[in-house]
């Protein structure tokens, strides 16, 4: 029986192959967030040569990706990325996806937002049938938490400050219980919409192009 974190290592061993025969010398690859995703920045270390640079998508995979000899460029500076490569806290079979247990949500849907395909990486314990269960991170500014946590509870949601945690941007993050999304792509303009909302965890307006999720058998490909 592997455990979870075998199973995350067979993930990004999946998104490497899937990833490298695609890469050309002046290719510049997006890169998530997480310990899915740390796991990848390591098996495409040795293969820095191959490929021009990357976008990352918070501090923590900056860090590590420069750690691996890896340039980093700034997203202001790249007009385009043809792959983006991150984890999820859920996926469901459309390849709607929440995000955001690392906190780092906002930048990972600006930078997924500029690749032609998000390819998303899990273990098969975040692949569920129905979004929901996964508490929903919302990135706010600080400001205004009081005021959005008044109208996610008029959602149905339990919202639960991140305590002690600021995200990249300077900013804090709710936690939401007992949401029903109903339609996610729905919901997820809803909440774009409250005022000082910087952005919801869920990934449904624009979901994954391809998930390789690593189960007991093997990894299995979502398209
Ligand atoms: C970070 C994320 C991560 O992709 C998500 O939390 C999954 O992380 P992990 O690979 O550690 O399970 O959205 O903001």
């Amino acid at each position: 029986m592997l455990t979870q974190d075998e199973l995350k290592q067979q993930a990004a061993q999946a998104a490497l192959d899937h990833v490298l025969p695609q890469l050309q010398p002046d290719s510049i690859l997006g890169v998530g967030t997480g310990s899915t995703v740390d796991r990848f920045i390591d098996l495409l270390a040795p293969h820095r040569q191959e490929f021009r640079a990357a976008v990352s998508s918070s501090e923590r995979s900056t860090r590590r990706l420069r750690a691996a000899g890896i340039e980093v460029l700034d997203l202001n500076d790249v007009a385009a990325l043809a792959l983006y490569v991150d984890g999820a806290d859920e996926i469901d079979p459309q390849l709607n996806m929440v995000k955001g247990g690392g906190g780092a949500l906002t930048r990972e849907k600006i930078v997924a937002s500029v690749a032609d395909r998000f390819v998303c990486i899990v273990d098969e314990s975040k692949l569920v049938e129905r979004l929901g269960a996964f508490p929903l991170p919302i990135e706010v500014i600080p400001l205004a938490r009081e005021a959005v946590a008044r109208q996610v509870r008029q959602l149905g949601g339990q919202p639960c400050l991140r305590e002690g945690f600021v995200t990249d941007n300077g900013n804090q993050i709710l936690d939401v219980s007992g949401l029903n999304y109903g339609d996610p792509a729905e919901f997820e303009a809803l909440l774009n919409n409250i005022p000082g909302v910087v952005c919801c965890g869920l990934f449904a307006i624009s979901g994954a192009q391809v998930a390789l999720v690593a189960g007991q058998d093997g990894v299995s490909r979502l398209e």
